[in-house]
């Protein structure tokens, strides 16, 4: 079932909110203004995507405005559960290739969307529920990441899974019967599938600070707490003619509990300011050091979900708007820098408070270990840290009780599973800035380690 389309928006009555950039954070100028949304985002570490569908690859218009001004693609539908698994256990990925292949051809990033959703399931999997619906979702994620893994960026793992209103909680459905725990298992399934790529929870009216995007803060912040692995969360951003006041304020909150944000479907009815609109989320992207990049959902206005409200950068003839005009001008004021590609898996040292200093780790790197614990098992994370010099390449060991052993580790490689275990970096977080920071972690049989791990440069 297609989601009512009403109800769906924010419609405020303020056109736009003031953004102000966060003192202490670096802000690099205009080097040069670029002539591409893809090419203006890159100047500081960012992606500008679009949403794409297989079916309109054919068309010369939509690939030349694709190739020209994107760096980042979205499957508007070609990866979901209906299309990958259309029956039990046969998978279909001719038009979730063909995507990733038309990013992957013109240098972009690959956003995938959606491993589990409440919506656009098979008929099959709508009809089962318990533990035969939960183990079938589990092999639908595992498959699913295996076959794209190591080719997609980010990962919207869940999507939609907290209910409109104002409880704040979960959203009924087939997935939430099976028990609590389903997201968290998916995302580890994702993780085990696809060490590499970054996993967000994705929703939408989750733009502000409202009880809706409280409930999925508390999830991340309890997700991080407990070493589940979630990297990004995902603000959808189907806005009407306004835009939260509080919009940069609300990613900055999810940023600071320790994962990136990212604006995924974003498109603006017009009829108010919509200009002004799009302006003012790249302008909160661009002050928020981890969101990372910004998709709009279609390209031309006639690609829209959004029949007849005309809510993207580009109009029916393949025309840039105003709204392309406005978002290419914040871009090209510049902004926060956000982590580097080569460095995704990394996070930069989190800005202080103006007047305050933050301790610097001295030495060429700490690693530090949380352990989430249960009778007969453990996942630890274990943070790196670099000390004031930068670090290329990082090996930490870690010494296991007498009877433990590692099972699965993500987002470094091992040698050894048992007593004296060494964990290198992969490539795409060996390199930690000064002050900076990156994670992965391990889930093993027995108990945890006890000891702080020791970490060695090079
Ligand atoms: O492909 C069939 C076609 O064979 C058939 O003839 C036609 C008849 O209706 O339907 C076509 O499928 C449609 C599909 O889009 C492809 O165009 C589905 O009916 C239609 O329901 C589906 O809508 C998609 C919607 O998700 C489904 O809920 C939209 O394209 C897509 O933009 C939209 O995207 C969602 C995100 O995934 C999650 N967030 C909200 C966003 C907007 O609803």
């Amino acid at each position: 079932m297609p989601i009512p389309r009403r109800g769906r928006f924010l419609l405020l009555a303020s056109a736009t909110a003031g953004v102000v950039v966060a003192a202490g954070i670096a802000v690099t100028g205009t080097a040069e203004a670029a002539s591409t949304l893809g090419a203006s985002a890159a100047q500081t570490g960012r992606y500008f995507g679009a949403a794409i569908a297989a079916g309109r690859l054919g068309d010369s218009t939509y690939t030349g405005i694709l190739t020209r001004e994107f760096n980042s693609v979205t499957p508007e539908n070609e990866m979901k559960w209906d299309a990958t698994e259309p029956s039990q256990g046969r998978f279909s990925y001719t038009n979730g290739d063909r995507i990733l292949n038309q990013g992957l051809s013109n240098g972009s990033k690959v956003r995938g969307h959606a491993l589990l959703w409440h919506q656009q399931q098979p008929g099959w999997a709508q009809s089962l529920s318990g533990s035969a619906l939960r183990t079938a979702a589990i092999n639908h994620v595992t498959q699913v990441a295996t076959h794209y893994k190591g080719k997609i960026y980010a990962w919207d793992v869940v999507n939609e899974a907290f209910a409109d209103g104002g409880s704040g909680g979960r959203r009924d459905s087939n997935l939430q019967r099976t028990g609590n725990d389903w997201i968290e298992a998916a995302f580890r399934a994702a993780r085990a599938a696809d060490p590499g790529a970054k996993l967000c929870y994705n929703d939408y009216n989750t733009d502000g600070v409202n009880a809706k995007s409280t409930g999925v803060y508390n999830m991340v912040r309890d997700f991080k707490a407990r070493g589940v692995p979630i990297d990004c969360v995902g603000f959808q951003s189907h806005l009407g003619t306004g835009i939260p006041g509080d919009y940069q304020a609300n990613l900055q909150r999810f940023a600071d509990l320790g994962v990136d944000v990212q604006i995924t479907e974003l498109d603006v009815a017009q009829g108010g300011n919509q200009a002004g609109v799009y302006a003012s989320v790249t302008r909160a992207c661009l002050a928020v050091s981890r969101c990372t990049g910004i998709t709009v959902w279609g390209i031309r206005d006639s690609d829209s979900w959004r029949t007849g409200e005309n809510p993207l950068l580009f109009d029916n003839s393949g025309n840039k708007k105003a709204a392309y005009t406005s978002v290419l001008n914040a871009l090209n004021a510049g902004g926060t820098t956000s982590p580097s590609p080569s460095s995704s898996g990394t996070t930069s040292p989190s800005p202080s408070p103006s007047g305050t200093t933050s301790p610097q780790p001295t030495g060429p790197c700490t690693a530090s270990v949380s352990l989430n614990s249960w009778n007969g098992g453990f996942v630890a994370t274990v943070r790196v840290t670099a000390g004031s010099a930068p670090v290329n390449g990082w090996t930490v060991d870690v010494t296991l009780p007498s009877g433990s052993a590692v099972t699965s580790v993500w987002s470094a490689g091992n040698t050894g599973s048992s007593g004296a275990v060494s964990f290198r970096n992969v490539a795409y977080n060996g390199q930690i800035p000064a002050g900076g920071s990156t994670e992965f972690g391990f889930q093993g049989t027995g108990t945890g380690p006890s000891a702080t791990p020791t970490c060695a440069a090079g």
